[in-house]
């Protein structure tokens, strides 16, 4: 199994090589097919009886028809909507059923898939470069002080470069959050870019409590937040291009009520609100404003201009290492 969802020579320089979230574990069910469109590609992701998730190329190699609209599960292999053709997790055609023997180049490219923490990850890069790094389990997914991941998604019309940005973009945390920041930094170690802040907000019922954050991208892509206000939270904030400009943003939270402790439905639908509105509060910024590749900057503005080199690298072919 190829290890990328390929670059071709077209989406080289338009998206970042890495891994990618491109389904929540628990929105895929053994027998279920899906069409997804990313990269301004379209692929087919399954789950097989066994439980395994399958990531393929979408359009048949027999006469083009889309598996991930009325293809099927079988075992753990999905038959084409149009003449029956099967395909196993490999891609490869398994049985055309009319046939005598098998094309020898009937196949679809397959693409690797990580499954763990509740997401399921592709990595996406040219052709035959193995993932440089990898995304680390939520630990505390494990712990019974935790509760179960919640996840919510929006596709905006921005791009990618404005999502990440937003890491080192100091000042907005006062106008766009509301959350006065007393100490701020961004640092970078090969494929992950940490934030650091820790500032002042308020809880649910409006009483001033300071807010501490720790905010590692792993990778171009996937974001895991460890957040301290009301809560304890880890907060999974991903984002995977659509088209150039348009993308789905995804939300994941899990919260820390105690061990043994069941937090009343209202109160924590409250806490995970207010973390996911306060993620999706740039959206209206990003959606509206334009790109400026020189900026006018101020001091105190935050290190954006190396979080865009750090950016830049992951649309290089090198290999990272980390
Ligand atoms: S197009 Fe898929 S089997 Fe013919
Ligand atoms: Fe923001």
């Amino acid at each position: 199994m190829e290890a990328s969802l390929a670059h071709n020579g077209a989406t080289q320089a338009k998206f970042a090589r890495g891994w990618y979230l491109v389904d929540w574990s628990t929105e895929l069910r053994p027998g279920e097919v899906k069409p997804l469109r990313y990269f301004g590609k379209d692929y087919v992701l399954y789950r097989g009886d066994n439980g395994q998730a399958t990531l393929l190329d979408a359009h048949c190699p027999h006469l083009g028809a889309h598996l991930g609209y009325g293809g099927r599960v079988e075992g753990n292999e999905i038959v084409c909507p149009f003449h029956a053709w099967r395909f196993g997790p490999m891609g490869r055609c398994t049985k055309v059923p009319y046939a005598s023997r098998i094309p020898p180049r009937a196949a679809v490219r397959a693409h690797g898939l990580q499954e763990h923490s509740g997401m399921i990850l592709a990595h996406f890069g040219p052709e035959g470069i193995e993932p440089s790094y990898e995304v680390p389990a939520i630990e505390e997914m494990n712990d019974p002080a935790w509760t179960p991941l919640q996840h919510a998604q929006i596709g905006i019309a921005t791009h990618p470069r404005e999502v990440i940005e937003n890491i080192a973009d100091y000042a907005h945390f006062l106008p766009v959050h509301k959350t006065l920041i007393d100490d701020f930094k961004v640092i970078i170690d090969g494929p992950r870019a940490t934030q650091h802040s820790i500032g002042r907000g308020h809880n649910l019922e409006g009483d001033p409590i300071p807010v501490v954050s720790v905010a590692t991208y792993h990778g171009p892509a996937i974001q895991f937040t460890r957040l301290q206000w009301a809560y304890d939270m880890v907060l999974i904030n991903a984002h995977i291009p659509i088209e150039e400009n348009e993308l789905l943003l995804r939300f994941g939270v899990i919260l820390k009520a105690g061990e043994g402790v069941t937090l009343p439905p209202e109160v924590l639908e409250a806490h995970v609100a207010a973390a996911r509105n306060g993620y999706f509060e740039d959206v209206a910024i990003w959606e509206n404003k334009c790109w400026r590749d020189q900026p006018v900057f101020a001091d105190g503005d935050g290190p954006i201009g190396e979080v865009r080199s750090w950016y830049a690298s992951f649309h290089s072919d090198a290999t990272t290492s980390g």
